[in-house]
């Protein structure tokens, strides 16, 4: 058994990481010939991606997808530690499974993901869910195949290490949607912002080599694929543990001359975005307009205590910077009310960012505390009803200025990328924009899968509705 140690985790020793290719053992194929899985994913893109490769072992393995819960034979929960009720869900869930193992002993449960990394987790796992199948970490959920097997006789698995493994390359993934994937191109995160659990969870920071990146972008290219999402906690400090000449830029300008029609990335750390970055995207246009620059807080003080590395003032300045060289670039940001000792003029230095940047889309937080990172021993917490108020007032605001923003679309021809058929509307579509704005719209001979332009007719406050040109 490993288990997961923070303290372990938070040392930063810079050990050389080897890569590896992924095979799946022959003993373990078909495995489960007729059984079924049923595989709920929390958190993040990374989540989501990882749940890609994980469903394409269960695959592999022989389990079909069953979309009811309670009729699948293995239940396995991808779970996020970001928030406290990220937490509150995955344990909800763990107890309705608890229910169902009650009426049916066959039933195996797994836990993998980022809760998985948690010491206290695993604690209450021992604790008080001895009965599930196995608890594996973000680093080795290449090893579910034996973890699940081996427990089948001997009982609850918990494989979890503090610190990343090597590099697993060619894990086989089983892509959610037909026309745009995620590359991952940077794991785990060195920032460690005081809030934030990310780092113990993911690991320190570690680039894919750039060969592996744009050969498996080519195969998607080949396989049809429309739309490429670079993923990454921090994706402008790829390639810093890695090369000493090759940073996100030079990466960014040679998956844009691969010709993939749609390139986006996420997440920017304002940090440690050059002009170089700025440049590239300004120059290439298959690489869409539309970025994520999380802000936090407007307030230099907050911004201080949370580690960020910036100010008021330079965020504002790259943002002043991004708008003159992207035409019409669509801005979106993660915004956290309520960090410790924030007082209403501190807010109120936010609630000033968010009128000076007019972000096009905004994730609004309450700060929760999480167990092990810096901000947990502040003493000054601020109270939940304020926490709460602040977060209305705040949604207030950011709202406004999505619907100020697409109520100028409205006249204008925009690309979309059709995603799917309208389930409201016959004969209507949704896709999305080059800002990766959402569009419901109607129109003659599309095909999913078609760039198609739509003249926007009206703007709603997370949405735009329009008709094909
Ligand atoms: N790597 C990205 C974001 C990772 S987590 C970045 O640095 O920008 C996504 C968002 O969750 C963060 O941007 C932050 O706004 C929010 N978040 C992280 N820790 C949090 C905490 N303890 N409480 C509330 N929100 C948090
Ligand atoms: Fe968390 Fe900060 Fe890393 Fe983002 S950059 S994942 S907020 S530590
Ligand atoms: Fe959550 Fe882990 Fe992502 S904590 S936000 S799933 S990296």
């Amino acid at each position: 058994m490993h288990k997961p140690d923070f303290k372990e985790a938070r040392t930063m020793d810079k050990r050389q990481y080897i890569t590896k290719k992924f095979s799946l053992n022959k003993k373990y194929q078909n495995y489960f010939q007729g059984k079924t899985y049923f595989l709920k994913t929390y958190g993040c893109q990374m989540n989501e991606h990882d749940s890609e490769n994980i469903e394409a072992i269960l695959k592999a393995l022989g389990f079909q997808k069953e979309d009811d819960y309670e009729k699948a034979d293995l239940i396995l929960l991808n779970t996020c530690s970001i928030r406290e009720n990220a937490h509150n869900k995955a344990f909800g869930m763990l107890g309705r499974c608890k229910h169902l193992k009650e009426k049916r002993p066959d039933l195996m449960v797994g836990l993998c993901g980022c809760m998985a990394q948690e010491e206290t987790v695993v604690a209450s796992i021992l604790e008080n869910f001895s009965w599930l199948n196995f608890v594996v970490g973000t680093h080795n959920f290449n090893e579910i195949p034996a973890l699940l097997v081996k427990s089948l006789e001997e009982g609850l698995q918990v494989e979890v290490y503090s610190r990343e493994k090597d590099l697993v390359e060619g894990m086989p993934t089983e892509r959610q949607n037909p026309f745009k994937a995620y590359v991952n191109i940077i794991y785990g995160c060195d920032k460690f912002c005081t809030y934030c659990i990310v780092p113990y969870t993911r690991g320190r920071q570690r680039s894919r080599k750039k060969e592996d990146i744009l050969e498996e972008i080519q195969k998607l290219l080949e396989d049809g694929y429309k739309e490429i999402t670079l993923l990454g906690q921090n994706v402008n400090a790829y390639g810093k543990d890695l090369y000493e000449n090759y940073s996100f830029g030079e990466l960014l300008e040679d998956v844009a001359q691969l010709n993939v029609p749609r390139i986006r990335f996420v997440t920017s750390h304002p940090w440690d975005f050059t002009d170089h970055m700025i440049e590239v995207i300004a120059t290439h246009q298959n690489i869409m307009p539309s970025i994520h620059l999380p802000v936090q807080s407007g307030s230099n003080r907050i911004l201080k205590l949370m580690g960020r590395r910036y100010t008021k003032e330079s965020y504002l300045e790259l943002v002043q910077k991004l708008k003159a060289k992207i035409p019409h670039l669509a801005l979106s940001t993660d915004i956290i009310v309520g960090f410790p000792t924030e007082t209403e003029e501190d807010f109120q230095e936010t609630m000033d960012i968010v009128e000076q940047c007019q972000y096009d889309n905004a994730f609004t937080f309450i700060y929760s505390i999480r167990h092990g990172t810096p901000a947990e021993k502040i003493k000054e917490q601020v109270p939940l009803e304020i926490k709460e108020e602040r977060l209305q007032r705040l949604n207030e605001k950011v709202n406004f200025y999505f619907l100020k923003n697409n109520q100028a679309l409205v006249g204008k021809t925009l690309k979309v990328l059709t995603e799917g058929k309208s389930l409201k509307q016959q004969d209507a579509y949704f896709g999305y924009t080059e800002t990766n704005k959402l569009v419901n719209f109607t129109g003659e001979n599309i095909q999913l899968g078609d760039f198609v332009d739509v003249e926007i007719t009206e703007a709603k406050t997370w949405s735009l509705d329009g008709q094909r040109k």
